[in-house]
């Protein structure tokens, strides 16, 4: 019935599309200024401890589901499923996570339309087409549609292409190329009047800050959505990694190079912000907060980018072609996870399932593009702050209390056989059992 299964060639390239799926938008626009809001350097340290005690472990969890069963969530959940019960919770949760994950790609297509816009709009002015200009930076339902269908396209076309020719073969061009622009960005950024304010927002910390219970709670859910975690996207590039690979050891490289690059990213944002400050541009809102999210990528950073002269239009091009790598190798991951499930369960040939399943989501960012007030705020809080942890919750209850813990064992020991007498088996079961269960539902009912 089903194709062979694709496999990632090397470590490298399982770590760029897995290091390329946890890096996004989020680390971008959300990470940086909210460290710089939320006491600094002391955000960044509690951010840091909870990653590795929280969403670390939620991560093997998935790796090590998905390279044991080898095939897609759904798959992969029953399983390792011991009852009825249970492997009906399996199909469950594999299917809310394919729909869950469905939905992200809609909203996050929108998005990422707009980066590719914003990074024509310098190119446009370059050669002096002004009015195409106003066009491309101006919110319409019709410039957003028509990026919307150039997001998707390239990211049908590299899933259409398979795990080793699409997935990995974008992903370990694209990755180093995102953190070069990167750090090229942040060394410019830093020779920049006002950039030495914004290190200082950024890095000084203020420990006043990190007790407040509300931050630790934004800081979890942060920390779920950039491990791309519950909705299967892990748990199937786990699947492609190959039986000699070290997970404990793979999975915390993923976990550093996602923590990293917020990191650095933050180093090129928060000074950016402060340049444009010291250029007259408004950078906090009306709570005297850093300005986040969108407002930030299509409004603080153009404006000073404008008041760069001829070099912005080369910084603006260069930043948005980041924001779109970082957008893409985020997507295909979103993307495989219903793609797999087609291929294998239903034999439907890859490309045709990468058409027609990128197609169908394409229709929905219409939708919501067409219907945005009403439609693009519930879509986002429905997936990620409602669906996405519940499904992080299922997939831990599975590792910890459904799942046999010897063949857990067996399945770390494939390419680290000392496991049994690491530091990993004696903590992770432990925190996959209660801590990450408990974590979680109190986020959930925040
Ligand atoms: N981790 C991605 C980001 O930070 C988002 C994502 C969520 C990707 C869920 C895949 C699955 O932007």
């Amino acid at each position: 019935m089903a194709a062979p299964r694709g496999e990632f060639s090397s470590r490298f390239g399982f770590l760029m599309a897995a290091s390329g799926s946890a890096v996004g938008l989020g680390n971008i626009w959300g990470f940086p200024t909210n460290t710089a809001s939320n006491g600094g350097a002391a955000f960044l340290i509690v951010y840091l401890v909870l990653t590795f005690a929280l969403a670390y472990p939620a991560l093997m969890a998935e790796l090590i589901i998905g390279r044991h069963a080898r095939s897609n969530a759904v798959t992969a959940l029953k399983t390792i499923a011991t009852s009825n019960g249970s492997k009906l919770l399996a199909v469950t949760v594999g299917v809310v996570g394919i729909i869950t994950v469905s939905f992200i790609l809609s909203f996050y297509a929108i998005v990422s339309g707009w980066m590719i816009a914003f990074f024509f709009d310098p190119l446009a002015r370059l050669v002096g087409m002004d009015g195409l200009s106003q066009w491309l930076t101006t919110d319409t339902a019709v410039r957003n549609s028509i990026f919307v269908v150039v997001f998707m396209v390239m990211t049908v076309v590299i899933i259409s292409a398979g795990v080793k020719d699409g997935i990995e073969k974008w992903a370990t061009r694209l990755m180093p190329s995102l953190i070069l622009i990167l750090i090229l960005l942040t060394l410019y950024v830093f020779t920049l009047p006002g950039a030495m304010d914004g290190l200082r927002a950024y890095l000084i910390p203020d420990f006043s800050r990190i007790t407040d219970p509300q931050l630790l709670i934004d800081a979890m859910g942060q920390a779920f959505f950039s491990l791309s975690l519950g909705v299967g996207t892990m748990l199937v590039y786990g699947s492609y990694i190959s039986k000699d690979e070290n997970l404990p050891v793979v999975g915390s490289l993923v976990a550093l190079l996602d923590v990293g690059i917020a990191v650095l990213a933050g180093l090129l944002i928060v000074p950016a912000m402060y340049v444009a400050l010291a250029n007259g541009v408004e950078i906090f809102d009306e709570s005297g907060a850093l300005i986040a999210g969108p407002g930030l990528i299509v409004s603080v950073l153009p404006a000073l980018f404008n008041n760069m002269g001829s070099i912005g239009i080369l910084v603006a091009s260069a930043f948005f072609i980041l924001m779109t790598i970082a957008s893409l190798t985020s997507s295909i991951s979103m993307l495989e996870v219903p793609v797999a499930y087609s291929v294998e369960n239903h034999g439907v040939r890859r490309p045709v399932a990468a058409l027609l399943i990128g197609g169908t989501i394409t229709i929905i960012s219409l939708i919501i593009v067409f219907n945005f007030d009403p439609l693009f705020d519930l879509v986002v809080n429905f997936t990620t702050e409602r669906s996405q942890p519940l499904l992080s919750l299922f997939i831990c209850i599975f590792a910890a209390w459904i799942w046999k813990r010897n063949d857990i064992l067996q399945e770390i020991k494939s390419g680290c056989p000392e496991a049994e007498n690491g530091i990993f088996w004696k903590i992770w079961p432990f925190y996959i059992k209660f801590i990450c269960p408990v974590a979680i539902l109190v986020v959930y009912f925040q």
